[in-house]
C-alpha cells in the first residue's frame, strides 16, 4: 500500500544524513540537552518558517505557533511553553512575529460566520476595537489589514508582559525581554517593531505583581483541625 507520507519519510532521510555529512555529531549533541535563548510567538501560517527565516538551527528557537499569534491569559498551551520556556530554559528573549496579510487577522475583519474559530478571533476583534479611530481612518482594506496585523502584535506583547510568568521573572531580576515584529510574505523580510518591554516598571500599574505576604492565603489549621475534632 503506498504510503501517502512518503514523500516526507524520504526528505527527512536526506536531511539528516545531509546533516550528518556537514556536521558529524550535530544529532549526538543536540539529543544531549537545548538550551534555546529566544521563544518565538508566531502564526501557524506554513509560509512563516520560525527557524529558517530568522537563520537559527536546531535547538535555538523554543516555538510556540497558533492561528493569529494571539496570547491570552487562558490560554493553558500558551502559558505552560511561556513557563517552561522563561523557568527552565531561561530564555533570554520572547518574541511575537506577525505577518501582513494574515488570513486570521483578515477573517476577524470580515464580519462573516467562521465556525469556532470566531471566539478565537474575537481578542483580534478586541484589538480592532481599541484601536477603532486609528484604523478607521485607514481607506484603503489591505493598508488597514496590515495595521491591524501589527497592532495585533503590538497587544500580545503587552499580554506578555501581563502573564504571571514573566511579571514573576522581572520581579526577581531576571534577564528577560519581550520583542514584537513582523513578516512579509512577497519580501521574507521582518520588520522590528521597535516594542521592548524588559522590565516590570514597563508595564502599567493594574498589571504589576507584587509579591503577596506570606501565608496570607493559607487556612487557619489549627482552627480547623479543632472544629473536625470538636463534631
Ligand atoms: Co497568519
Amino acid at each position: 500500500m503506498n504510503n501517502p507520507l512518503q514523500k516526507i519519510y524520504e526528505n527527512n532521510i536526506a536531511w539528516a544524513e545531509k546533516i550528518k555529512t556537514q556536521r558529524p555529531d550535530f544529532f549526538s549533541d543536540l539529543s544531549k540537552q537545548q538550551s534555546p535563548e529566544y521563544l518565538w510567538i508566531g502564526c501557524s501560517d506554513s509560509r512563516v518558517v520560525a527557524e529558517q527565516l530568522v537563520g537559527l538551527q536546531p535547538g535555538e528557537l523554543f516555538v510556540h505557533r497558533n492561528i493569529a499569534n494571539v496570547v491570552v491569559p487562558t490560554d493553558l498551551n500558551c502559558l505552560s511553553v511561556i513557563q517552561f520556556a522563561v523557568e527552565v530554559l531561561k530564555v533570554k528573549h520572547i518574541i511575537v512575529c506577525g505577518h501582513y496579510g494574515c488570513g486570521g487577522v483578515k477573517a476577524s475583519m470580515e464580519g462573516i460566520e467562521h465556525g469556532l474559530i470566531d471566539n478565537w478571533l474575537c481578542h483580534i476583534k478586541s484589538v480592532h476595537q481599541k484601536n477603532e479611530d486609528e484604523l478607521l481612518c485607514i481607506a484603503d482594506k489591505t493598508e488597514r489589514l496590515d495595521r491591524l496585523c501589527e497592532l495585533n502584535v503590538i497587544e500580545q506583547v503587552r499580554n506578555i508582559c501581563h502573564t504571571t510568568v514573566v511579571q514573576r521573572a522581572w520581579r526577581n531580576n531576571k534577564e528577560l525581554s519581550v520583542h514584537g515584529c513582523i513578516y512579509t510574505l512577497e519580501t521574507g523580510i521582518l520588520k522590528d517593531l521597535n516594542m521592548r518591554f524588559s522590565e516590570i516598571d514597563h508595564t502599567n500599574d493594574i498589571y504589576q505583581l507584587k509579591q503577596a505576604k506570606k501565608n496570607i492565603y493559607q487556612p487557619n489549621l489549627k482552627v480547623m483541625k479543632s472544629d473536625y475534632e470538636g463534631r
